[in-house]
Parts: C-alpha cells; sequence; structure tokens
C-alpha cells in the first residue's frame, strides 16, 4: 500500500509501504494512484514527495507477480508513472535505501529526484530477463544519453548515488534527512515551469556514431551474456528511443516486454533470484539459521598463500577483516605477499575515493608469518594448503593447539573428508568448510561443507562471513567432491568419452559455449592446469606409477576410463601454465587460445591404437552426454540429502561454475527440458555404455518421473530422503 499524509500545507506525501523492500505490489500501485489523485484534485496541495517506508525508496515490480493472474496487472505502472510526469504539480522523489527498475522508472516520471548519498539506483531487469518496462528504456536515453543508458540497462548494475549524481540520473544528494530535504525542494518548485522537468519531452542526444556504439554494445552482450536474450533486446528498446517519439518508443517498449516477460528464460531467471535466497535460509535437522546465533568474525587467519589462499585473503580484506597469512617457509612467504599486495592494488583502484587514494591502508590489513602461534588470537582460520590428507591433518593439530578453544576452524579443501581433518581437533563443532572458487576474491559461490559435527552456530557464523564478503554461501553435506565437484567428475568423465569416439574439444567448448557456459570444459580445465585432476586421479589409484602392471589402459575396476588426460600431463601439457593442453597457447601462461594440430593428430593415433571407430556426434548429443551425467549426479545428490534441495545445486553450478543463469541450473534445465525426456535419454545411454555407471539414472529421477514431473520446489514432497547426510 501506499500512506497518503500533508506536510507543510501545501506538499502531499506518498509513502510506499510494503515490507522488506517496497516492491510495486497491485496495492501499492494502487495506493500511489490513489495518492496522486488525492492530491491533484486538493487545491491546497501545489506539490508532492514520494518516499519509501523504512529507509527503503522501491526495489521494483513485486517479482511474485509476474506468474499472477492479469486482472490484478491493472493498474499499470507504466500508466502511473504517465501520469505522474504529466501533472501539473511538480513531484519529488525522495530515495533512500534503493531506487530499482520499477523504483528507478517511478523516480525518472517525477520531475526532481534527490538521494541520499547511500542509496543505490538501477535498471536490474535484465538479470530478471526482461527489459524496464516502464518507461526506463525510452527515459534514461533522454536523461543521460545512449552510451550510459546502455550500460546501466544492459549490466543491470546498482550504481551509487554519487554515480547517479554525476551522470544526472538525480538532481542532488543528501547525507541525512532525504525526505526533509525533498519537502524542502518540493516547495521550491512550486510554481516553477514543470515542462523541462518532464522527461518525455526531452530528445535523445544521438550521438554520430550511433550504430558503432549498437553494435559494440551487441557484440559485448553476445560475448559476456551467451544466449541470454533480454540484454539484446534491451539494446532494440534503446535504439527505439533514439528513432521515434517517445509515446511511439514506449509502445514498442511494450511490446518487446511483453515478448520477454513470458520467455523460459524470464521465468528461468526469476527462479533463480528466489532459490537464492531460498539458499541463504538454510536449514539442517539439527538446527538452522533462527536458532543459531552467528558470532562475529573481527580478525581471521589463513594458512597457505597459493592460489587460493591470497585470494581468500583479499576477500577477507576487502570486508574490512583483518588477516594473518601463514605460510610454510620464508619463500613462499614472500612470493605470496607479493602476489596479495599485487591483488590488494587492483582492489584499491577500484574503490570509490577516498578510500582509493592510497593502498597502504588496505595492507596494513595483513600481517604476514611462519609462526603458528601468531594465530593464538584470531577468531577463525581458513586452511588452504595442498590437497592432501596428512598434510592438513598436520595444520588442524596445530591450529587446535595454538588457536583460542572459541575460534572456527575452516578448511578449503575441494572435495576431501571434512570429518576426518576435524577428527585430529578437540573441537569438531566448530570445524567447518569454506569451500571457495577460483579467483577466490571475485568469485561469488561459498560452498559451505556441514561436517557431522559441526554445529549451527559454525554454520551460522560462516554463512553470515559469507554475506560480508559478498559471497553466496551454500550449504551442503559432506562427501567426496561435495556438491559442485561431484558433479563435475561424470561431466568431465564423459566430454573425454567424447573425444576418444570422435569429438574435438573444440567441438564440445563450442557447443557447450553456445549452451550459455562463460567458457567450455576443456577451456576451464587448460585454465585451472591439467595436473590438478591428474593429481587426484593418482591419489585415488587410477593412473601414475602405482597403478598395478597389466591394467587395462581404457578401464579401472570394471569402469570405462579415459587415459587421455593423463597422457596429456604425460607429455607436458598442462594447460595454459605450459602453453599447452587442450589447447594451443602462444606462450606458457598465455591465455589466448587456439586448436592445436597436435592433439587432432594425437587422438587420431590414440583412436588407431585402442581401435575405435569414430562417427560425426552431433550438437545434441554432446549436450545430453555432458550435462545428463552431471544432472544425474544431482538427483543421487538430492537423494543422499547432501544438499537441502534443488535451488541449491542450481546456485551453486551458476556462481560456482559459470552455468548459463538463464536456463535456471542444472536441476532446473532438467525439469524444462522435462524429465522424462532425460530419464529415457539416460536410459539409452546407459544400455549403450554399461560400464559407464555415471549414465544410470538416479532412483529419485525415477520416483519423479512416475509422480508425474512435478516443479523443482516441490520435489522434497514427493520424496524424502532415506539416507540423509546434512
Ligand atoms: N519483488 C519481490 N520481492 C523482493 C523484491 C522484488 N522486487 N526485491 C526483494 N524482494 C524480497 C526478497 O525475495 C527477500 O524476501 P525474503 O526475505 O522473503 O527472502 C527480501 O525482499 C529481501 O531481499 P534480499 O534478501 O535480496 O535483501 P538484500 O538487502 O540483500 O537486497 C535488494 C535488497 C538489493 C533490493 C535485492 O533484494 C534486489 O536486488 N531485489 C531485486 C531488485 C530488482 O531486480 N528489481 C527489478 C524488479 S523488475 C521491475 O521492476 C520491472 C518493472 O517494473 C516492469
Ligand atoms: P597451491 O599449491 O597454489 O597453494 C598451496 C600453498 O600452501 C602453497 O603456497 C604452500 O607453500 C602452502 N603450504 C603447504 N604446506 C603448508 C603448511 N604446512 N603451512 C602453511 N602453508 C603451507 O594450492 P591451491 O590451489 O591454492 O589449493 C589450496 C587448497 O584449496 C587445496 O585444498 C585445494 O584443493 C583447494 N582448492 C583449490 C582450488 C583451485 O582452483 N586451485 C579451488 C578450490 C579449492
Amino acid at each position: 500500500m501506499a500512506r497518503y499524509s500533508c506536510e507543510s500545507q501545501s506538499v502531499a506525501l506518498i509513502t510506499l509501504t510494503n515490507p522488506p523492500v517496497n516492491a510495486l505490489s497491485y496495492a501499492v500501485r494502487q495506493g500511489i494512484l490513489a495518492g496522486l489523485r488525492k492530491a491533484s484534485a486538493d487545491p491546497a496541495v501545489k506539490s508532492v514527495v514520494l518516499c519509501g517506508a523504512n529507509g527503503k525508496f522501491c526495489a521494483g515490480a513485486e517479482i511474485s507477480e509476474f506468474n499472477s493472474d492479469p486482472t490484478r496487472r491493472l493498474p499499470m505502472l507504466v500508466d502511473i508513472i504517465n501520469l505522474m510526469e504529466k501533472s501539473d504539480k511538480p513531484v519529488v522523489a525522495a530515495i533512500e535505501g534503493v531506487a530499482l527498475g520499477g523504483g528507478l522508472e517511478v523516480a525518472l516520471g517525477c520531475h526532481y529526484r534527490i538521494a541520499q548519498c547511500q542509496a543505490k539506483v538501477g535498471l536490474p531487469e535484465v538479470t530478471l530477463g526482461i527489459l524496464p518496462g516502464a518507461g526506463g528504456t525510452q527515459r534514461l536515453p533522454r536523461l543521460v544519453g545512449v552510451n550510459a543508458a546502455l550500460d546501466i540497462i544492459t549490466s543491470g548494475r546498482h550504481m551509487l548515488a554519487s554515480e547517479a549524481l554525476k551522470l544526472g540520473i538525480v538532481d542532488e544528494i543528501v547525507d541525512s534527512n532525504t525526505v526533509e530535504a525533498a519537502i524542502a525542494l518540493a516547495k521550491k518548485a512550486e510554481g516553477l515551469p514543470i515542462g523541462p522537468r518532464r522527461i518525455c519531452s526531452k530528445t535523445v542526444q544521438c550521438p554520430d556514431n550511433l550504430e558503432a556504439i549498437l553494435d559494440e554494445a551487441t557484440k559485448k552482450i553476445k560475448k559476456q551474456a551467451r544466449g541470454a536474450l533480454s540484454p539484446l533486446v534491451c539494446i532494440q528498446a534503446v535504439r527505439m528511443a533514439t528513432q521515434l517519439p517517445f509515446s511511439e518508443g514506449m509502445k514498442k517498449e511494450r511490446e518487446l516486454f511483453n515478448t520477454l516477460v513470458t520467455s523460459g528464460q524470464a521465468s528461468a531467471l526469476r527462479y533463480a533470484f528466489f532459490a537464492q535466497r531460498a539458499v541463504e535460509k538454510w536449514t539442517t535437522p539439527s538446527g538452522n539459521w533462527k536458532t543459531a546465533v552467528a558470532l562475529p568474525i573481527h580478525t581471521a587467519a589463513v594458512i597457505g598463500l597459493g592460489t587460493m589462499g591470497r585470494g581468500i585473503t583479499v576477500s577477507l580484506v576487502k570486508a574490512g577483516i583483518p588477516v594473518i597469512a601463514l605460510e610454510d617457509n620464508q619463500r613462499q612467504l614472500d612470493i605470496g605477499k607479493k602476489a596479495v599486495e599485487a591483488l590488494l592494488g587492483q582492489v584499491a583502484q577500484k574503490l570509490e575515493p577516498p578510500e582509493n587514494k592510497n593502498d597502504s591502508n588496505l595492507l596494513s590489513r595483513v600481517k604476514y608469518t611462519l609462526n603458528f602461534a601468531e594465530l593464538r588470537d584470531v577468531d577463525l582460520v581458513i586452511e588452504a594448503v595442498f590437497e592432501d590428507m596428512m598434510l592438513k591433518k598436520g595444520v588442524f593439530r596445530k591450529l587446535t593447539a595454538v588457536c583460542k578453544p572459541e575460534a572456527f576452524l575452516c578448511t578449503n579443501t575441494s572435495g576431501l573428508d571434512v570429518d576426518q581433518i576435524a577428527s585430529v581437533t578437540t573441537r569438531p563443532e566448530r570445524v567447518i568448510g569454506t569451500h571457495f572458487f577460483a579467483p577466490a576474491h571475485v568469485m561469488k559461490l561459498l560452498e559451505v561443507v556441514r561436517g557431522h559435527r559441526t554445529s549451527p552456530q559454525t554454520i551460522g557464523t560462516v554463512m553470515k562471513l559469507a554475506k560480508a564478503l559478498n559471497k553466496i554461501g551454500v550449504v551442503v553435506g559432506n562427501c567426496p567432491g561435495f556438491v559442485g565437484n561431484r558433479m563435475l567428475a561424470p561431466y568431465s568423465e564423459n566430454a573425454c568419452f567424447l573425444l576418444e569416439e570422435g569429438s574435438q574439444p573444440e567441438e564440445v567448448d563450442r557447443v557447450l559455449e553456445e549452451f550459455g557456459f562463460a567458457m567450455g570444459l576443456f577451456r576451464v580445465i587448460d585454465l585451472s592446469g591439467l595436473d590438478v585432476g591428474w593429481r587426484s586421479r593418482r591419489e585415488k589409484g587410477l593412473t601414475g606409477p602405482e597403478l598395478p602392471p597389466g591394467t587395462p589402459p581404457r578401464s579401472r575396476n570394471g569402469k570405462r576410463y579415459c587415459p587421455i588426460p593423463d597422457l596429456l600431463v604425460e607429455n607436458g601439457r598442462l594447460g595454459q601454465k605450459t602453453g599447452k593442453g587442450w589447447y594451443q597457447y602462444v606462450k606458457p601462461g598465455g591465455r589466448v587460445s587456439s586448436p592445436d594440430p597436435w592433439i587432432q593428430d594425437f587422438l587420431k593415433s590414440y583412436r588407431l591404437t585402442h581401435n575405435i571407430k569414430t562417427r560425426y556426434i552431433d550438437q545434441d548429443e554432446i549436450i545430453e552426454r555432458c550435462l545428463y551425467p552431471l544432472i544425474n549426479e544431482g538427483f543421487k545428490i538430492l537423494e543422499e540429502d547432501i544438499a537441502a534441495g534443488p535451488e541449491d545445486i542450481d546456485i551453486i553450478y551458476i556462481y560456482g561454475y559459470g552455468w548459463p543463469k538463464h536456463t535456471g541450473g542444472p536441476m532446473y534445465y532438467a525439469w524444462t527440458v522435462g524429465l522424462p525426456k532425460v530419464l529415457s535419454k539416460l536410459e539409452k545411454y546407459s544400455e549403450a555404455y554399461p560400464d559407464v555407471p555415471s549414465m544410470k539414472p538416479s532412483n529419485l529421477l525415477r520416483k519423479l518421473v512416475s509422480n508425474g514431473s512435478p516443479s523443482p520446489s516441490q520435489w522434497r514432497t514427493v520424496t524424502r530422503p532415506s539416507n540423509s547426510k546434512l
């Protein structure tokens, strides 16, 4: 709803009231409309101020209403904004907290905008698979020009009030008392001409190189948001603003909006929006966020300053948490320190003034040491040494001895048993897995691995820490590879089988990238290094000198095995770091890849040696054989209760593995493909490849299909897990 009151006699105040974020629900829209009509009819009212209750202007449309009954869509927001803009009494927006999406569109329909300096504004509709459909694509280019409007609308980014002021989106910023300042401004505006303040009456300043700008934006989107429809349609809408009069542009905007809002991508993105919020409300049988009181983390330590430790250190420092970084020897400490300082330098450059003036502030938050005794007072430790159980146990023994009893002990292991690590401590309830993703200061995901004895308070504290680090924490159970890496194994295994049977790495990658992955699988492996997987296979006894003599090259323990990745490592092809992997690079450490004729020859002779008949493998088969076993593993994970629900798996894949968000994540995607189809394909491949267990359909998938393939939100109700590990 919206509250109406009269301030200082001549100013009407309309307060949007729909906690927690004053989204523009049916009742709020009705309230604004009623308020505007009342103000218009009251001769004593000379101006209007629009604000939001509880320090939040408005976070835009009520997202859950997109699926609702069309009769409840009236009054339309777009009509309310038009009416407001036409008003002959000046309307001032008092922006506190957020003005996002429809919220900013409302503000753009006002004649003046004042923002509190911490407020954030933006048009994030694109992240929901739609476009700003209440005039945003037509008003913003008129206000800030084509370049800035394209950037804001196609990225969906939230910007601080200071940037909005520079761009001219807001007229004034204040430190506090925003509503009072807006009322004062409204009074000043009474009697001033309103015409020039109406954005709809402005013309778009068209740059000479408009076509080049639009082309450039299109290219950038196609590269950055592969397969996503809405950013491209947003560009079309901005183009309309440059070509058509306002009212015609608005009609086009509506047409384009209507197409997008009913698309599968928009549904998937809405699912992802709510899934992200659902996973943050983690729960386990022994407690949840409601009962667990998270403790504050004032100081932290990071053990091991390799690839991950550096990023984790930077992530903590960025969140204002001082870090003691510990290494094994002086040389590694010096190398790690240099790397952390370089990363912090980059972070400082991106900070808003005055924090970016010098980076010494950030640098001073890290202390480097070789001495465990220095960790005695820290609140939390994150271990990031080599992936070696003996080594990690040794580190946790030392930590138990030196850290205060209430300190939380976290491991960044990417798949080792958290319970085993906890078993060497005297405080297993305070031990937890914090699985960051590389680069750790950039990637949004934190897989939070709960051991059998981890306490709800430990989970709660780490989940709160995730939020402070600007990451999305997802609580999962403890099993080899947890959720993310466990699902990755069948994906990579089956992608390699495709190479044996006739595909090339670049063909598989092209199909995956066209599907929407930021990077194809083989490109990703080149980036992280082929030796990582090789070490883990060697640990498991699948390759390396310990392999018993006479082991068949393409089989392990009765299951199909592809030795190609091992052969590449043995040939020194470790990926980008050696300049050769699945692709070739101009030099070691190079980033630009090209298909390598060596790989083609190698695959040819490998197939000949093993007498493998090759055939053409089409796009559909590549997708099915790469992604369906990954999804199948996801169902097994749900069956074992390693993940609380499909939403958790989807968020892990979207934010940790570059899965295209506009498909909703692997489990939601499976549902949109049709669970019966996924099941029948897995059955087909399982029959064709009986020695590939990852193709054998999971029981949960079968149960869901026989229960009529309900939507992911209902999967839990269909079948309760029998052997819960969460
Ligand atoms: N509609 C419905 N619910 C919303 C909402 C919205 N626009 N924005 C936030 N919420 C809900 C969340 O689901 C969450 O609910 P629960 O507590 O029940 O889980 C609650 O508000 C708080 O949200 P967050 O947990 O995200 O809180 P936060 O403080 O971390 O972030 C925020 C606040 C920045 C506003 C963030 O919620 C956000 O980005 N919201 C979405 C903004 C957006 O995309 N707006 C565009 C909507 S589309 C549109 O506006 C188009 C149009 O007009 C035609
Ligand atoms: P790395 O090899 O880059 O770095 C490990 C660091 O630990 C080295 O600097 C080493 O000197 C240090 N170290 C070894 N023993 C030590 C000890 N006793 N005390 C202090 N420091 C010690 O390894 P990386 O890649 O950073 O991995 C670390 C952990 O993170 C592993 O468990 C790995 O599985 C996990 N991980 C790795 C990811 C990646 O992409 N590299 C992603 C997610 C998790």
